[in-house]
């Protein structure tokens, strides 16, 4: 049996009546950037967060980008981040001039952990952006908490968790700012780039809205320096019909989650670890990361029978060579060090079979590390 990491033309294929009838439009009214169904996604995609206010950009970096220039996160600013996710995390605080402070992960959840939180802020400190990985919210209640103390505002990058709640309510709705992204491979992917700032505040929505269109409000006339960040009409188009099955392909990736977690269970006592879905968290399983310590000998041992697998992440941010002039060094973080090294995500999305779960999962426990 093959097992592709992930198969997005079964995704397209099953959806291609319906995108073609989507873009079709899309031509006919040569609406290409921004325009009525942009519009329209972002009024469906606000409603599917429980948010008042959704801007569509170009990608989920751009939008973490606004959210940071909103703050007016400048040069000599820190934001306090995770060293355990995709690198835009951090471009967006980069791109401002500003300075990554990183703090270590929880070991179960593998986001930030609130009880190392307090201790990086700084009268520097102008923001904290955690992220929800792999489709599992962060422990929002303690970082807000802290938040609230040193008067913060929470950015969250929620670009893997579309549809993810933390005690029964959406994320999205707990920071000053949301940044989504739409990269083909998300639980909600367009048909190209794509991303989305959401907010309860009308004023943020106004002004991302003039930075994403080159800082301008009244056509020609720009009152700041903004960006080309406009999200494009045919993927507004495409993200529209694809945000009606979102809520289906959430479930059948956590159905498929929790059959792994069945399956999985006995390899756990030899040297496995499955993730953990905290009490308080609803996963969206973006990723299904399981840990090992004889990692690459596992992800061989899949590859050999026709399994693909992947590594979210293996190499932390504070060891990139992009970030060397930052200071920091190994053991910096030891927990998203160990994660790094042990990490291996499974096959996760709708389109698969329980046959191949079961063959993925029997595989596993086949493996004598
Ligand atoms: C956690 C995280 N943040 C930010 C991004 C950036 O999104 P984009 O690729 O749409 O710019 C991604 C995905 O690519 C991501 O996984």
């Amino acid at each position: 049996m093959n097992v592709p990491y992930f198969d997005l033309p079964a995704q397209i294929r099953a959806l291609r009546p319906e995108l073609d009838a989507a873009i079709a439009r899309t031509l006919d009214s040569c609406a290409f950037c921004l325009g009525p169904e942009v519009a329209g996604f972002e009024r469906d995609f606000a409603a599917f967060v429980e948010s008042p206010h959704c801007v569509g950009v170009n990608s989920g970096t751009s939008a973490l980008h606004i959210a940071m220039r909103l703050l007016q996160v400048s040069p000599g600013d820190e934001v306090v981040t995770t060293p355990f996710t995709f690198i835009a995390t951090s471009w967006a605080i980069v791109y401002t001039g500003a300075r990554p402070v990183f703090v270590d992960i929880d070991e179960a959840t593998m986001t930030l952990d609130p009880k190392l939180l307090e201790k990086a802020i700084t009268p520097r400190t102008k923001a904290v952006m955690p992220v929800h990985l792999y489709g599992h919210p962060f422990d929002l209640d303690p970082i807000l908490a802290v938040c609230r103390r040193h008067k913060l505002p929470l950015v969250e990058d929620a670009a893997q968790a579309h549809g993810a709640r933390y005690r029964g309510k959406s994320i999205g709705t707990f920071g000053a700012m949301t940044g989504f992204s739409f990269y083909p491979g998300k639980n909600l992917g367009a048909c190209g780039e794509g991303g989305a700032l959401v907010t309860a505040s009308a004023e943020y929505d106004a002004s991302a809205r003039s930075l994403r269109d080159h800082g301008s409000r009244v056509r020609y006339h720009h009152d700041e320096v903004g960006y080309n960040y406009r999200m494009e009409g045919i993927q507004g188009a495409v993200l529209a019909v694809k945000l009606k099955h979102l809520a289906a392909w959430n479930a059948a990736r956590r159905r498929i989650a929790h059959r792994y977690h069945e399956l999985l269970a006995p390899a756990a006592a030899a040297g496995l670890r499955l993730p953990h879905e905290a009490p308080w968290a609803e996963s969206v399983y973006h990723l299904y990361v399981v840990r090992h310590p004889a990692r690459d000998r596992l992800k061989d041992h899949l590859a050999a029978r026709g399994i693909g697998t992947a590594l979210h992440y293996p190499l932390p941010l504070h060891l990139q060579k992009c970030f060397a002039d930052l200071g920091y060094k190994a053991g910096d973080f030891p927990v998203a060090e160990r994660a790094a090294r042990e990490c291996l995500s499974l096959p996760v999305y709708p389109e698969l079979t329980d046959a191949q779960v079961d063959y993925v999962a029997a595989a596993i426990r086949e493996f004598k590390g």
